[in-house]
């Protein structure tokens, strides 16, 4: 039983899709975080975009299959994965739950599958490794070449089996609805990251200012979020930081995506970061579409923006995704149940994938190819 900030009663047997359950969480949340959550930049043309590219496209099942052994499993970076489905790294999760990204990451281990902690996560990176058990990426973002090494150092040291970097940010987003509502997540968040390293980590005005926002004493700095933004020529020297695979996010160009791959990168996720940072550009799965097969025997393609159902998943799939992941249902999950309610968002998309295959005449995930979409 949930009760909501009207005190609301919603049974969790009526909790049954994605829907259900952002309309339960943001029944809940103040109204500054669920503008935090659900935000697209400036007129969501992008946001809206990226759910009407996917409910367009058009699935052609096939008949007298044998789908009676389904397998959801696939492999990401060499290592299996129960659902082709995984955890982005999104910041502000303790400020759905007490338990934060502990929480997140327990429910996505529970489903077998890879929980991706972000820089800013309230917890500490280490002790969301040590707490929790099962496959974990790190998530860094455009700081200086200093701040870089010591996360990425960190992050392999505290047990992580790859490093996402995210491309597609090189300044600060600009959400409208924090001014309106004069809210600035910066000022919520707890970077349990920084814990014990503060004279290093803010000894930095580009990191500070990202952590701390900008204080009527500063002079703003920053030209990215939380320092300078990298180039192609800071590429060699981050590839050369660690042993550890590198996936790059925020990839939503075909050049873009073979030089990724032509510079060794391990994978890219085609990303428009859920609409939150721009708008205008075209839906993350009509990017996909284009890039995956460009690239996908050169390089693991993953995907995310947009997806709230397991058709969805499917059809990513079909398109050459190896598998996606999930950012807002995180919060939704999270918000309404912790670990339980991330759990149980997992459960649905596993649910309602495990139907897709079925239907369209496949007994595995990996046996989904073009052929079952059409766009
Ligand atoms: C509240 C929130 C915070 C986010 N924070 C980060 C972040 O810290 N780093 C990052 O690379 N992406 C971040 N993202 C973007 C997600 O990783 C992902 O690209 C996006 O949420 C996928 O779209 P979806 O929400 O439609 O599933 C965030 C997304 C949300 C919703």
């Amino acid at each position: 039983m949930i009760v909501n900030q009207k005190d609301e009663v919603v049974e969790k047997n009526n909790l049954i899709t994605l829907a259900d359950y952002e309309k339960a969480s943001y029944g809940k949340m103040s109204k500054e975080l669920s503008d935090y959550v659900k935000s697209g930049a400036q007129d969501e043309i992008t946001l809206r975009r990226n759910r009407q590219a996917l409910e367009d496209i058009i699935v052609n099942p096939r008949i007298f299959r044998d789908v009676d052994c389904r397998d959801l499993s696939t492999t990401v970076l060499g290592d299996k994965i129960d659902i082709p489905i995984m955890l982005t790294p999104a910041g502000g999760q303790l400020h759905m739950h007490p338990d934060g990204e502990l929480a997140s990451a327990r429910a996505s281990h529970g489903h077998g599958t890879v929980y991706s902690t972000p820089t800013n996560s309230g917890y500490s990176l280490e002790k969301i490794a040590d707490e929790t058990t099962g496959p974990k990426w790190f998530q860094i973002n455009q700081h200086s070449r200093e701040i870089q090494e010591h996360f990425v150092k960190r992050a392999k040291q505290a047990g992580y089996k790859a490093i996402i970097l995210t491309a597609d940010a090189p300044i600060p987003s600009r959400r409208e609805s924090e001014i309106r509502n004069n809210f600035s997540i910066q000022n919520h968040l707890s970077w349990g990251s920084v814990e014990g390293y503060e004279e290093f980590l803010l000894s930095d005005p580009h990191l500070r200012e990202y952590i701390y926002g900008i204080s009527e004493e500063d002079e703003p700095v920053s030209a990215g979020t939380g320092g300078k933004s990298m180039t192609w020529d800071d590429i060699e020297w981050f590839r050369g930081l660690t042993d550890l695979p590198v996936i790059v996010k925020g990839v939503r160009n075909i050049e873009d995506a073979k030089r990724c791959a032509d510079v060794g990168f391990d994978g890219i996720t085609v990303s428009n970061h859920g609409a939150r940072h721009m708008d205008g550009t075209n839906s993350s799965i009509g990017v996909l579409a284009e890039i995956a097969p460009a690239v996908n025997d050169r390089i693991e393609v993953f995907f995310d923006s947009g997806i709230r159902r397991g058709m969805d998943v499917a059809k990513a799939l079909c398109l050459g995704a190896r598998a996606v992941l999930i950012g807002r249902p995180i919060f939704w999950g999270l918000c309404v149940d912790g670990e339980q309610g991330v759990f149980d968002v997992l459960d649905i998309l596993k649910t309602e994938l495990d139907l897709a295959i079925a239907y369209l005449g496949v007994n595995k995930v990996g046996d989904l190819n073009r052929s079952y979409v059409t766009i």
